[in-house]
């Protein structure tokens, strides 16, 4: 007997409507990675609170840290908290950068409503194997699949690529038509993590490669595309770390308006996770710094909780334009 869990038994709904009305709005879906109780309860108040669609999205690395049977629960849990605050929100439960097609296939029975099989690293003729398998597999349980194209620098688990490799335009049709994929993330300029670019004095941050974004959007016209490493570093974070205790210098991210840009045009799902980190971490450190006599997680937990919830809105309202959306 299967011990598959759908989706849908757990109230989540997979990402394609979300996707089609993204595009079609000129918005984009936010996607924030969690670990943690705290990170998921901020999502969830910040998203009810400014009514927005939401993909909650899980590394391999989260994976292993809170386990899949308790992820599965927590984001049953942020469907029914959401209807406690009086919003029947959209909820993706998404896995991020899925590396090979046993993880997909696992997070899919565990009741994941959309995954990410992330073959940009391989040949191309690998990475499309390889996605078309996963969305045979996924498409059969109406689940949601994004691929990737074109490799950002940065960590992503385990993988570590010095150099991006901006995705091939001329590419793209062939690999939405062989594999049948949902969404496409590309490569045009971001990267992950808190060192996005490295700037000489007085230099600023260089243009995302939007002439590639229009090559793409003109090759395969309203089909959704999926813009990772789009944390803006918020430097008032860098200088609180820095402030208190911490060493984080260079830390630079995608501007704001540059993801706003984005979010107008094909791109329809926008990934954030360092953002979430450096706001906790900020947060943290500021107030231990000033209550170095207390000793309660749910202080400090909540002080950052508090910002993470702030963050999400601003995000949501002013950026990714999913505020009012759900
Ligand atoms: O793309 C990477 C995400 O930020 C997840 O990071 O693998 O350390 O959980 P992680
Ligand atoms: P950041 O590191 O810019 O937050 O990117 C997160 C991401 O792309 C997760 O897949
Ligand atoms: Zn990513």
């Amino acid at each position: 007997m299967s011990n598959a869990v759908s989706y849908k038994d757990l109230g989540l709904v997979n990402s394609r409507a979300l996707f089609h009305n993204a595009v079609d709005g000129g918005y984009a879906i936010p996607a924030y990675n969690f670990n943690n109780l705290e990170q998921l309860q901020a999502i969830v108040v910040a998203c009810a609170e400014t009514d927005s669609p939401v993909i909650i999205q899980v590394s391999k690395g989260a994976r292993d840290y809170a386990n899949e049977t308790m992820l599965r629960y927590m984001a049953m849990g942020a469907v029914q908290m959401a209807k406690e605050l009086g919003k029947d929100l959209p909820i993706v439960l998404h896995l991020d950068h899925g590396d090979s097609f046993e993880l997909c296939q696992s997070c899919i029975d565990s009741g994941f409503s959309s995954v990410m099989i992330d073959g940009s690293h391989l040949p191309y003729e690998e990475n499309v194997a390889l996605t078309r398998r996963v969305v045979e597999y996924a498409h059969q349980r109406d689940v949601a699949v994004e691929g990737e194209l074109g490799v950002l620098a940065g960590i992503e688990d385990d993988v570590v690529a010095e150099q991006s490799t901006y995705t091939k335009p001329e590419e793209v049709e062939d690999f939405v038509k062989k594999t049948g994929v949902d969404s496409l993330a590309i490569s045009i300029g971001t990267s992950h993590g808190a060192y996005k670019f490295k700037l000489a004095p007085g230099e600023s941050v260089p243009p995302l490669r939007f002439d590639i974004l229009d090559e793409i959007e003109k090759r395969i016209p309203g089909f959704p595309i999926v813009l990772h490493g789009a944390s803006s570093v918020v430097p008032a974070y860098v200088a609180l770390i820095n402030q208190y205790g911490g060493k984080m210098d260079g830390a630079v991210g995608v501007p704001e308006d540059q993801l706003r840009q984005a979010a107008k045009s094909a791109v329809c799902k926008i990934n954030i996770d360092s953002d979430g980190r450096l706001a906790v971490t900020a947060k943290v450190r500021e107030f231990l710094a000033h209550n170095p006599a207390e000793f309660d997680p749910r202080k400090y937990l909540g002080a950052a909780r508090s910002e993470l919830i702030a963050l999400i809105k601003h995000k949501n309202q002013a950026v990714l334009g999913s505020a009012g959306k759900a």
